[in-house]
């Protein structure tokens, strides 16, 4: 839940449902140096450390020749966002955005994803470069990222009501 104090002018939340319509495990968690959500890059390419993917026991044999990725697609979950939120303001643009406009982490179901790059894999662990997450955020999934059907180099985002700081996400 948004805490209303936080809420800046021009959000709008919501009531959220009752029930959840779907489970998930929580697979490992991520190590990165950032302890504090306002020293996390806003991307994974805005800092040029490595950090840990820690997959846990039970499901380390699924690492299994993820070596032959470069890159792979990371998916964690925002355990510290707002999940209520269908209006954001985000702070360099003139007016409020709709949710599924922006990469902010605050969303019904608080998923990031982030293409890095694999530097090494020590067992169960990965280390990698190009994530902007906090220190102990869960991981939820990895896939190899496949440069001939994933990459969209047309692929553009209207800016124009933005102020003069890119926001990339
Ligand atoms: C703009 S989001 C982008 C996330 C992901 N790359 C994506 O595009 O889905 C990255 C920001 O989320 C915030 N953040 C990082 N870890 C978080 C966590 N565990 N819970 C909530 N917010 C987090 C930080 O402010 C960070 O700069």
């Amino acid at each position: 839940m948004t805490n209303e104090a936080e809420r800046r002018p021009g959000e709008t939340s919501i009531t959220l449902p009752d029930a959840y319509d779907a489970g998930l495990y929580f697979i490992g968690r991520i190590r990165t140096p950032w302890a504090r959500r306002k020293d996390c890059p806003r991307n994974g390419l805005q800092s040029d450390e490595t950090c840990t993917i820690e997959v846990d026991p039970p499901f380390a044999a699924a690492l299994q020749n993820v070596e032959g990725a470069t890159h792979l697609i990371v998916l964690y979950w925002m355990d510290k966002a707002a999940r209520d939120l269908v209006l954001q303001q985000p702070r360099h643009a003139e007016g409020s955005r709709g949710t599924f406009s922006l990469r902010s982490p605050a969303r019904p179901n608080p998923v990031a994803l982030s293409v890095v790059e694999l530097r090494r894999r020590d067992g169960h662990r990965l280390v990698v470069h190009g994530l902007d997450c906090l220190d102990g955020t869960p991981l939820l999934d990895i896939k190899p990222y496949f440069a001939s059907t994933d990459s969209r180099p047309e692929a553009r985002v209207d800016r124009a009501d933005l102020k003069a700081e890119p926001q990339d996400p």
